[in-house]
């Protein structure tokens, strides 16, 4: 992907592998940590924050939004998203939509999975025919 260059991928997948250690996730063991590039050049991280009540659990990914939105920031360039798991892990249905509201249908998503292994995407692969802002214009 010409947009997000090597070494901006690997700053962006080690945002997410650093915070993924800090994910509250004693329930499913899985843990997740994502990270946001925004229009500012800043990276911004979230985790995957469960509950012991489970459906009010959190992913990593929307939580980095929520941190994102915090900060002034409103454009998703590009998504990062590492996990422990032998196969890298896309962004779940509920975070590509959520993604969507602040990404576009170019806009890369990577994830890292256990001992580097990596897959790339784009938002409007994973999500194609999206709803979104401009149908409720
Ligand atoms: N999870 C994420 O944080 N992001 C995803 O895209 C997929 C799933 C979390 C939710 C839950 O805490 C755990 O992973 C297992 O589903």
């Amino acid at each position: 992907m010409a947009d997000l260059d090597d070494a901006t991928l690997d700053e962006m997948l080690r945002a997410a592998r650093n915070s993924m250690t800090r994910a509250h996730a004693p329930y499913s063991g899985f843990q997740v940590g994502a990270a946001l590039l925004n229009e500012d050049g800043m990276i911004r991280a979230g985790v995957n924050i469960e509950n012991a009540s489970y459906p009010l659990s959190v992913c990593a990914e929307r939580n980095a939004v929520a941190g994102m939105v915090v900060s002034g920031n409103t454009k998703i360039v590009a998504v990062a998203v590492a996990t422990d798991a032998p196969t890298p892990t896309p962004p779940c249905g509920g975070c590509r939509q959520v993604l969507w509201e602040f990404g576009d249908a170019d806009t890369p998503v990577v994830a890292e999975g256990a001992g580097g292994v990596r897959a790339r995407w784009r938002l409007g692969d994973l999500l194609p025919h999206a709803f979104g802002p401009d149908d409720l214009r």
